[in-house]
């Protein structure tokens, strides 16, 4: 799932080996266009929801909550304003995220820190939940 399509050129050569399972797709910004309801066992993002504002999270956690099989599982990592100073940063923390997994269905199973590419001592978050 990509905001920018022009980047599916790139992604089908440096993934060409795995064309079969790989599927790109383009989101207008907050949905899974065409992913039908309960139909996914696994949800991974790393890098983008840092930059993504609580509004657009909400989004996407609703979407994600359709999308999801009961069981299925989500990680998200995302910015933790308590633990980092880093740029680029969303105006989100562990406390946000948990409220807005818990508003969109969903069930918080644990969050963990994780070092940012910035300074050693900054932080982003893993929010790991599930689909009940
Ligand atoms: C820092 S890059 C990380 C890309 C990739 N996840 C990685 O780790 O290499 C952030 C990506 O998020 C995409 N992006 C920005 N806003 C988005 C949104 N609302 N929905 C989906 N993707 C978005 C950008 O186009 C960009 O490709």
């Amino acid at each position: 799932m990509e905001l920018n399509e022009e980047f599916f050129p790139y992604l089908g050569e440096r993934f060409s080996s795995h064309q079969d399972i790989i599927q790109f797709v383009k989101t207008s910004g907050s949905d899974l266009p065409g992913v039908p309801d309960s139909s996914i066992d696994f949800v991974f993002s790393f890098d983008t929801f840092v930059h993504l504002e609580r509004r657009v999270v909400g989004k996407y956690l609703s979407e994600i909550c359709r999308v999801l099989r009961h069981g299925g599982v989500g990680v998200l990592h995302h910015a933790d304003q308590n633990r980092t100073e880093a740029p680029h940063r969303s105006n989100i923390t562990d406390r946000i995220m948990k409220g807005l997994v818990e508003k969109a269905g969903l069930e918080l199973i644990c969050q963990e820190p994780v070092p940012t590419n910035f300074r050693h001592y900054d932080e982003d978050c893993l929010t790991v939940f599930t689909k009940l």
